[in-house]
């Protein structure tokens, strides 16, 4: 029987999840689909009855459901419960499962690009508190770096999260950010600053030392400012695009029991859209 997935969203027209499911479900020929579907916030419950009833055996959860969908499975991951949210869900043995697979695939990409990573990283500066902010230091934290300062826009939003956290995550001013640049080994935009129709990053990477990690989670446009300054710079430069790629590779393990690849012509097929959008 065709085993059913899906990404669930309001508005959902614009995920890229199922170019990326589409894409390992044609190269493993595995008999399987991966839909689109337009959830609007009151309809969540019954959707996931829905999921429960065996319809579905899983799919990912955006915006706006990724906190709604969590109150309302059986099982929550510990990444899920320490991030706040859930993108991933799965049946297993008459139980309703969530995780969140955002900081495995923060790790993912940055492991398979730029092997020997942590060697030389102790100091990491994470710009913004939001999300995805939540997840990546979820991930930095888990690799026991030394120092992780976060600084963001609004203070009490960076406080929360290094509250929530604990050590070694370390709330910092928001017009302290450039002056940070000199001491971090790794640096990650978390903000959705630099992504297309957004205002620019505006971070002064003056003191950068050759060598740091730069990281941007944007992947609109495929290499943002941000990027292109730091590699000129001699930095060693992380798309978000890769981060995206790899947080697919858990949720289509679960649903389909094959673990996908994330290769360079699947990386292509995403650009292409990428850049055609
Ligand atoms: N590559 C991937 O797989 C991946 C995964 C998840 C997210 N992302 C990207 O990450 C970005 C953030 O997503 P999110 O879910 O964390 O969103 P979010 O929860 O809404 O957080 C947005 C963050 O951006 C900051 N920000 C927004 N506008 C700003 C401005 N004008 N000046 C200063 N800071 C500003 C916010 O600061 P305040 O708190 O001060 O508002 C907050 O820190 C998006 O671009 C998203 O596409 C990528």
């Amino acid at each position: 029987m065709t085993r059913r997935c899906f990404v669930i969203g309001h508005p959902i027209a614009h995920s890229r999840s199922p170019l990326i499911h589409g894409t390992w479900l044609a190269d493993h020929g595995l008999d399987g689909s991966y839909e689109r579907i337009d959830v609007a916030p009151a309809d969540l419950p019954a959707f996931i009855t829905r999921l429960r009833a065996g319809e579905f055996v899983g799919g990912n959860v955006t915006v706006p459901h990724k906190q709604a969908a969590e109150a309302l499975i059986d099982e929550v991951s510990e990444a899920a419960r320490a991030i706040g949210a859930v993108n991933t869900l799965w049946r297993e043995g008459g139980r309703l499962c969530g995780d969140n697979t955002d900081a495995a695939g923060f790790l993912g990409h940055l492991d398979a690009t730029t092997p020997g990573w942590l060697d030389h990283v102790r100091t990491a500066l994470v710009i913004g508190a939001g999300g995805a902010a939540r997840a990546v230091v979820y991930a930095l934290k888990s690799r026991g770096l030394d120092r992780i300062a976060v600084v963001n826009r609004n203070p009490a939003r960076a406080a929360e999260l290094v509250a929530a956290f604990g050590a070694p995550l370390q709330a910092m001013d928001w017009s302290a950010r450039s002056a940070l640049v000199g001491e971090a080994d790794l640096i990650v935009n978390t903000t959705s600053l630099g992504m297309k129709g957004q205002p620019p990053l505006g971070l002064d990477l003056a003191t950068l030392r050759p060598g740091t990690i730069v990281d941007d989670i944007v992947y609109v446009p495929l290499k943002t400012d941000l990027l292109v300054e730091a590699e000129r710079r001699g930095a060693i430069a992380v798309d978000g695009l890769g981060m995206l790629l790899h947080q697919a590779v858990p949720g289509f393990a679960r649903w389909f029991g094959v673990v996908p690849e994330v290769t360079p012509a699947l990386r292509a097929r995403l650009e292409v859209d990428i850049v055609g959008a």
